[in-house]
C-alpha cells in the first residue's frame, strides 16, 4: 500500500527515544521529512544523522522542553511559520508513578503543562498550514490507562483523559478541512519508560525487575511486551493518506491488555 506521505513533513514530538523515535524512523522510511523534537539535542542530532544516512529525506532537529511554557510558546511560532507540518505526532514523556492522592502541586502542574497544555498549543500552531492545504493528520499517543486506569499511574490516567477529550472535540471541528485527529493507546511497549515503571514496581514490591517483567508479560493475552516498531506501523498508518476516513478514534495497540469491549 502506498501511504502517500513521501515528501510531506511530519512534526514528531518526543522523538529522541522510545515510541516517538520509532515513529520518526518509520515515517522517514516512507519518504516523509521529519522535524524531531525532545529535550536531548545530542540524541536528536544522532537520530537525524541516522535517518538522513539511510533515507532521502530531510531531518530537522528542534530541542524543546515541553514542560516550559515560555519555550513552548517560542516553539509554536516556529511550528506555525517555519515547519508548517502536514502531519503531527503529539507525544511527550509520562509523569512519575503515584497513587491519586498525595501528589505535589509541582508534579501535577508540570505534568499538565507537558502532557496537555503543550499538546493544545502545538496542535493549534500546526493547524493553519493543514487547513490551508485541506489535508492534515494528527495523532496523539495516549495510554491504555485512558480506557482502563492503570494502578499507581494516577497522574497519567487523569491528564490523558483530558487529552482524549481535546482530541475528540477537535476531530469534529476540523474534519471538514480534510484533517483527521486520532489517538493511539499503548498497552506495554518495550521502551525505556516501561523499564522505569517496571523498576519502580519491583522496588515497591521487593521483587526483581525480571519477576515484574515476567508477570507483566503473562498478564497480556499476547504474552509479550510490544515492540516500538510494531506500535509505530499502526501510528504511521493513521498519519497516512489512506487513513483519511478514520477520525476521532482511539486505537488500542496493546496485545489485548484492555479487557473491555
Ligand atoms: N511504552 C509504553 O508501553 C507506554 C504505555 C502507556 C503510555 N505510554 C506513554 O507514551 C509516551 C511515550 O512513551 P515512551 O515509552 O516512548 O517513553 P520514553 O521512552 O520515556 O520517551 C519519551 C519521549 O518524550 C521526550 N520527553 C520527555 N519529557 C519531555 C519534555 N519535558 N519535553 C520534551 N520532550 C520530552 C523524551 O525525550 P527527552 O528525554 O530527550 O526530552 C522521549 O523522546 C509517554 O507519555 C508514555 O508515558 C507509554
Amino acid at each position: 500500500m502506498d501511504l502517500g506521505i513521501a515528501g510531506k513533513t511530519a512534526l514528531v514530538m518526543g522523538a529522541s527515544q522510545g515510541l516517538g523515535r520509532a515513529i520518526a524512523e518509520t515515517l522517514a522510511e516512507e519518504g516523509a521529512n521529519v522535524v524531531l523534537v525532545a529535550r536531548d539535542a545530542e540524541a536528536l542530532e544522532t537520530l537525524a544523522k541516522e535517518i538522513t544516512d539511510k533515507h532521502d529525506v530531510r531531518a530537522t532537529v528542534c530541542p524543546v522542553d515541553l514542560s516550559d511554557s515560555l519555550a513552548v510558546t517560542a516553539f509554536c511560532t516556529r511550528v506555525e511559520n517555519e515547519f508548517k507540518p502536514d502531519m503531527l505526532l503529539n507525544n511527550t514523556g509520562g509523569p512519575p508513578p503515584s497513587p491519586s492522592t498525595g501528589v505535589s502541586d509541582e508534579v501535577w502542574h508540570n505534568s499538565a503543562q507537558m502532557m496537555l497544555f503543550s499538546v493544545v498549543r502545538v496542535t493549534e500552531a500546526a493547524l493553519p498550514a493543514m487547513k490551508a492545504r485541506g489535508w492534515g493528520r494528527i495523532v496523539a499517543i495516549g495510554s491504555s490507562g485512558i480506557v482502563q486506569p492503570i494502578p499507581n499511574l494516577a497522574v497519567s490516567n487523569t491528564i490523558r483523559g483530558a487529552v482524549a477529550g481535546f482530541c475528540k472535540s477537535l476531530s469534529a471541528e476540523v474534519a471538514a478541512n480534510g484533517i483527521t485527529v486520532n489517538m493511539v493507546l499503548p498497552g506495554k511497549i518495550d521502551t525505556g519508560r516501561l523499564g522505569r515503571i517496571d523498576t519502580a514496581q519491583a522496588e515497591r514490591e521487593g521483587k526483581s525487575v525480571e519477576e515484574v517483567r515476567a508477570a507483566g508479560q503473562a498478564a497480556i493475552p499476547i504474552k509479550r511486551y510490544g515492540q516500538p516498531e510494531e506500535f509505530a506501523k499502526v501510528a504511521v498508518f493513521l498519519l497516512s493518506d489512506p487513513a483519511g476516513y478514520v477520525t476521532g478514534q482511539m486505537t488500542r495497540i496493546d496485545g489485548g491488555i484492555i479487557r473491555s469491549i
